[in-house]
């Protein structure tokens, strides 16, 4: 196994599967073997038929019979055992594939990944794979078997009957001329129907997954018409697939049929002349679907294999994307302190180049600091956070953590010494305590509760009908955007961080459970450096410092009893919450 190379290196298809051999070997021997048993049965129809007719013995007849029927039952050992064989060691090259995707997934970046829809990335995950799995189970349990069987056929009829069999040769010119004229539009038809069966999972997985958003909206028919359109293109790249495939098999089907006839009238003619035996023609016309076998399945395979050359294609797109973090750094530490600056970082979203979402922003945040961002939607306080975490490259300038650019530290290593509350809480699918523990996998029961407690969790994750085992997520019960929000808190707080990022951690939560979740959390900031970003300004208080973005920009920065006597930016923010406090419905929604 040493040295194995790693098949998805593989240019092309055929290269991968190449490189994958060293799996194959003992299922394709045992495929093999039984075409070996079953290739004598030809020759034995026709001593079946001739050996009794010029000796006149029934008793001949019945023991040659035997010997088929033994030949028979070896052939199916071998292909029952061989089936099975290959069947496993093809299911354990497609883990493999499809592992490689998922690693690969998690390395690229953000900015390649916001450009591409879910369903497509599920469709090169799911159908891709499999189109390479079917090409190569019939490959290796039907193709080459029949080419085997095909060939000790053919030596056996060459060895009864050479001049018939000179004929079969025609069958070269006959696929030749079909594989010229119709392999590059059945190529075409396939990458066409691959691309739309991406556009088609896309669109669909995106309007599914947005089926409560367009039913509230009352938007079902704009959102059939999109549906549609994408399933109609996929449709009509079906139609001109199955149309070209059609095409090509039935030209191919007619030419195969004319030479058999040819091989069929030319054989009795030599029979009525006595130059071929009976049963020798009965063994001709018994092989001679046996040597097509492997050129119809040679021209049957066009299909699947254009498929799988698509598959595999658009795997290898996904698997060799330039898109990918580049962060090659290497260095660790025991633990963080939790020292940041961020050095003259300038942004804009690779998505969007035009828009400058950081201008040169100089920050400098001490250990152990609990600092705020605030300032109007859009101004880019999840975008710093987001170039905290590596998601994305700054444009130019740093970011320094303990001193160190970011780029020379073990990005993996950093990241799982933060702990984020995202402006969306994301659940996975599985209980209450699965999703807690996603932060630390290692923690106790005891511990996941004590996290639960501190976020104040623990009064609705009771109440639930199966406690911290209830499911959740997806498939499971489901959950308030303020209960979600405690599960995501609870997460961070299990994991203990030296760094501590809050996106809008307690929006969601009503003012109650906001104080006593703050509460909890200024508990938990002592000792670590906290980065929250909040719009309700009551939630900063206690911070250190104040950061007042507006437009990429640090507009005003102090503790918040300074700022509020400066009568600036953020005396007016203060202001505005103030009035919408004291005449809570006019400002609800906002
Ligand atoms: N993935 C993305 N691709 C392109 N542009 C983005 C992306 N995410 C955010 N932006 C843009 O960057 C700007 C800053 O966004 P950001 O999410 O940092 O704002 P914010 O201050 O967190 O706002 P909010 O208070 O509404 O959460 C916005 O104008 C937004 O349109
Ligand atoms: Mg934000």
């Amino acid at each position: 196994m040493q040295n194995v190379p790693n098949p998805l290196e593989q240019r092309d298809l055929v290269k991968y599967l190449w490189a994958a051999r060293h799996r194959f070997w003992g299922g394709l021997g045992l495929v093999l073997l039984r075409s070996l048993a079953a290739a004598p049965c030809t020759l034995l129809i026709q001593r079946i038929i001739d050996k009794p007719l010029k000796e006149g013995s029934i008793s001949g007849v019945l023991e040659l019979s035997l010997w088929f029927v033994l030949c028979l039952v070896v052939h199916y050992g071998f292909s029952v055992w061989g089936a099975h064989a290959l069947a496993k060691s093809m299911a354990g090259l497609m883990v493999e594939m499809r592992s490689r995707i998922f690693f690969r997934l998690q390395f690229l970046t953000f900015s390649y990944l916001d450009g591409q829809k879910t369903g497509r990335l599920l469709s090169k995950y799911a159908f891709d794979t499999q189109k390479v799995e079917g090409l190569l189970f019939t490959v290796l349990n039907q193709l080459l078997p029949n080419l085997l069987m095909g060939v000790c056929i053919l030596a056996i009829l060459a060895w009864m009957n050479w001049l018939l069999l000179l004929v079969l040769l025609l069958a070269i010119p006959v696929y030749a001329t079909a594989k010229y004229f119709f392999f590059s539009h059945i190529r075409r038809a396939n990458n066409e129907n691959r691309l739309a069966q991406e556009q088609l999972t896309g669109t669909a997985s995106e309007y599914i997954s947005a089926l409560r958003l367009v039913r509230s909206f009352g938007e079902e028919a704009q959102a059939e018409r999109e549906l549609d359109r994408s399933s109609e293109s996929f449709a009509r790249s079906r139609v001109s697939q199955s149309y070209i495939n059609a095409l090509f098999g039935t030209y191919v089907y007619v030419g195969m049929q004319l030479l058999s006839l040819i091989v069929i009238a030319g054989g009795s003619i030599m029979a009525i002349r006595g130059d071929l035996s009976i049963g020798t023609l009965f063994a001709f016309m018994a092989g001679f679907g046996y040597i097509l076998a492997p050129v119809h399945m040679f021209i049957g395979l066009s299909e699947p294999y254009f498929a799988a050359q698509e598959g595999y294609a658009s795997i290898k797109e996904l698997i060799d994307s330039r898109y990918v973090e580049d962060w090659h750094g290497a260095r660790t530490e025991s633990r963080l302190r939790g020292d940041i600056v961020y050095d003259h970082i300038a942004f804009h979203y690779p998505a969007a180049p035009d828009k400058t979402v950081i201008k040169r922003l100089n920050l400098t945040i001490k250990p152990g600091e609990h600092v705020a961002f605030v300032g109007p939607s859009g101004s880019g306080k999840s975008t710093l956070a987001n170039l905290l975490l590596g998601l994305y490259a700054p444009t130019s300038g740093r970011i320094l953590i303990d001193g160190v650019p970011q780029s020379e530290w073990n990005m993996r290593w950093i990241r799982r010494q933060l702990a984020v509350v995202m402006q969306e809480s994301i659940l996975l699918s599985g209980s209450v305590l699965d999703n807690i523990r996603f932060a630390r996998p290692g923690a106790t029961e005891a511990e996941v509760r004590e996290a639960a407690r501190l976020a104040n969790a623990e009064e609705f994750i009771l109440k639930m009908p199966e406690g911290y085992h209830t499911a959740v997520g997806e498939r499971g019960v489901a959950l308030s955007g303020g209960q979600r929000q405690r599960i995501a808190i609870a997460r961070a707080i299990l994991r203990n961080p030296p760094v501590l990022i809050l996106d809008e951690a307690t929006s969601a939560l009503d003012y109650e459970s906001e104080r006593l979740i703050q509460e909890a959390l200024d508990r938990l900031s002592a000792g670590r450096t906290v980065i929250t970003i909040a719009h309700r300004l009551s939630t900063i208080k206690n911070a250190d410092r104040i950061i007042v973005l507006r437009e990429g920009d640090i507009v005003e920065e102090g503790d918040f009893k300074e700022l509020s006597e400066r009568k600036g930016v953020f005396a007016e923010l203060v202001a505005a919450q103030a009035a919408e406090a004291n005449h809570p419905h006019e400002g609800e929604g906002a």
